[in-house]
């Protein structure tokens, strides 16, 4: 997400308000680190034949002819619309506010809906997303992140609530939707009245289980066993699991704790999670007295968890799986060790913050009980050395001196900083290439990077994976475990891209050899292989088209090929939106593609243009020949 609550504060700023960054910067230190990396920054070496040189390495032989992309790159634009190659086409799927279900009316522009209506209807800013074929059906699992006050309200003036009910329209905007699909004559669409559809709402029950559940901290006055807690929000990426489950992710649910009393001092540990007692602008204490962190302060330890989702079951109850952790959770990438242990690798998107992995004692069978493998394990944090190897630090009560396992889970980034885990530049998603044992991790940008400690006081040192003081532009880190084997404690890692500007800079600031005029793009944040080992890269980022940015244009997406280091921009999204979440279906033949937040700042019609109201939507899109896209 990088929708600003208040004009053009973003999320995370309004969170910094509380722990200020340095007034004094260095700005010769910063010139000169940059400079003095440009030597190794340039020197192209293969991830295979790895010869080290302060530990960051990129591909070599990008200018080697490749076979792997379908498609001629496009350029970069600033158009209200989703721009695809040539032998491509993007169609709307579904968009915020269409009803589930025939008895809800179809999406109000002049009143942007009411709770009820909402309730019932496809939620806001789509986010990650998987399609499962269930049967003879295919059913599509959406987290709806969050809403954008100005748009959400935007009936009312200044986009302010007015009411109780916009309170709640807002709350019924989050969660997760699941709504099957059909492909038509006129392509795909939403299936209404499905009894598969589903709303999950921050108003669901569901279900705390894993090491956590039961402990003192996560009981309330509503729920005294600590095992029962209602609803998910601000699921951002999310998992999938092979025994068809899937994972939303909850990203930054702090921002929806108030107190009445704006006096109100939080505990030190609900501090470290950046909960304080003024939330995002949503004001939902204002309708539920749970998000009163004054009067109710174990309900933030009951978010921030993976919630696990049966879509095959509308009445199934979702269940938050506290074995791994609490954090603000990106995405959960799943992967299936050799030896049939299930493996989790999870970023936490917050400067500084740190990037974990759950190993399962149990392991998968196909037909086996899954109840449990993502309740028992062990949780780790990553160590990146600048030598090109890391390790896995387990997080245990013997190596984090806390007291029980349950206590990790709940304030797993004290445990990371216990154990020194690397301060990484917000690890967002997570992806597994699937033609070899080996992990990337989108670092989507840092400004504090080399100039403030993350929220837990650890320093953030220039380095390893995090090359770039006040990193603006962000980087793709890749690892590989030793011996092929997901669970074991060592890794060696280069960079597959730093992102940058060649056009404006010719310091580190460039970017790696990988980016050109042509290709370039900042911010990487959504990831994903799709299963021929393309990579998939989706952009949060600064769309200003100006200055250090200039001929980025807006956000978009982009294909990598793992082996030689070529990445080209195959989509470019409307005014103001962030491209994120992806799927694909059953055949291969249709790419799903999340368009987040169009008109953040109050500058897009997209989808339906004329005065409309910008609408988050799902994109499918397709060759025009019929055949995979992926
Ligand atoms: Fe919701 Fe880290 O992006
Ligand atoms: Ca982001
Ligand atoms: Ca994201």
């Amino acid at each position: 997400m990088s929708s600003p609550p208040n004009e053009s504060l973003s999320f995370d700023d309004f969170d910094e308000e509380i722990n200020p960054r340095p007034t004094e910067t260095d700005f010769d230190r910063i010139v000169e680190a940059a400079v003095n990396r440009r030597g190794f920054l340039g020197g192209a070496l293969a991830f295979g034949s790895f010869a080290m040189l302060g530990g960051t390495l990129v591909p070599s032989g990008v200018q080697a002819a490749s076979n792997r992309f379908a498609f001629a790159q496009i350029p970069a634009n600033t158009e209200d619309a989703v721009t695809v190659p040539e032998g491509y086409k993007a169609d709307i799927l579904v968009r915020w506010g269409d009803p589930l279900w025939s008895n809800a009316p179809e999406f109000d522009h002049a009143s942007r809906g009411t709770a009820d209506s909402q309730a019932l209807a496809f939620g806001d800013n789509i986010d990650g997303m998987e399609v499962y074929a269930i049967g003879d059906k295919m059913v599509l699992v959406a987290n709806n992140e969050y809403t954008n006050r100005k748009i959400i309200w935007g009936n009312r003036e200044e986009g302010k609530a007015a009411e109780a009910d916009d309170f709640n329209k807002g709350k019924m905007a989050h969660g997760v939707s699941v709504v099957e699909i059909a492909p038509t004559e006129n392509g795909w669409a939403i299936v209404k009245d499905s009894p598969l559809n589903r709303r999950i709402t921050p108003d669901t029950e569901i279900e705390l289980t894993g090491p956590a559940a039961g402990h003192a901290l996560l009981k309330t006055a509503a729920d005294p066993t600590g095992t029962k807690t209602l609803g998910t929000w601000n699921n951002c990426g999310n998992g999938s699991t092979p025994w068809g489950t899937y994972l939303a992710c909850e990203e930054n649910f702090n921002g929806y704790f108030s107190a009445a009393d704006e006096e109100h001092k939080v505990s030190p540990e609900l501090d470290r999670y950046s909960v304080s007692s003024k939330d995002w602008g949503y004001g939902w204490a204002n309708v539920d007295e749970r998000f009163d962190v004054s009067k109710h302060p174990n309900e933030p330890n009951r978010a921030g968890y993976v919630v696990e989702i049966d879509p095959t079951d509308p009445n199934s109850t979702p269940k938050k799986r506290t074995a791994l952790g609490r954090f603000k959770h990106e995405n959960a990438e799943v992967v299936i060790n050799n030896d049939g242990r299930v493996v989790v690798y999870m970023g936490d998107d917050e400067r500084g913050e740190f990037l974990y992995r759950f190993v399962s004692d149990g392991v998968f069978a196909t037909g086996g009980d899954t109840s449990s493998l993502l309740d028992e394990g062990t949780l780790s944090v990553a160590k990146f050395y600048d030598n090109g190897t890391g390790e896995w630090l387990e997080l245990t009560p013997e190596t984090t001196g806390m007291a029980s396992k349950a206590e990790i889970c709940i304030h797993s980034r004290q445990a990371g900083s216990a154990v020194g885990a690397t301060t990484m530049d917000r690890p967002e998603w997570v992806t597994s290439n699937p033609n070899i044992a080996e992990v990337y991790c989108a670092l989507t940008n840092n400004k504090n990077r080399g100039l403030k400690p993350n929220k837990g006081g650890d320093e953030t040192p220039v380095g390893g994976p995090n090359p770039r003081e006040a990193n603006n532009y962000g980087q793709i880190v890749r690892w590989r475990p030793a011996d092929g084997d997901h669970t074991a404690k060592d890794f060696t890692w280069d960079l597959f891209v730093l992102a940058g500007n060649p056009a404006v800079h010719q310091d580190a600031n460039k970017g790696s050899d990988n980016v050109n005029a042509d290709n370039m793009f900042n911010s990487p944040d959504g990831l994903k292989f799709d299963s021929n080992g393309l990579l998939w890269i989706q952009t949060d980022g600064n769309y200003s088209n100006a200055e250090g940015f200039a001929g980025h244009g807006n956000n978009q997406m982009l294909a990598g090929d793992p082996v030689t280091g070529e990445i080209r921009r195959f989509l470019v999204g409307p005014k103001e939106c962030e491209v994120t979440g992806m799927t694909w279906s059953p055949d291969r033949k249709t790419m799903f593609v999340g368009i987040q937040h169009p008109g953040e700042r109050g500058d897009s019609h997209w989808p339906e243009g004329g005065n409309a109201v910008p609408r988050s939507a799902v994109i499918a899109i397709t060759r025009t020949d019929g055949g995979v896209m992926g």
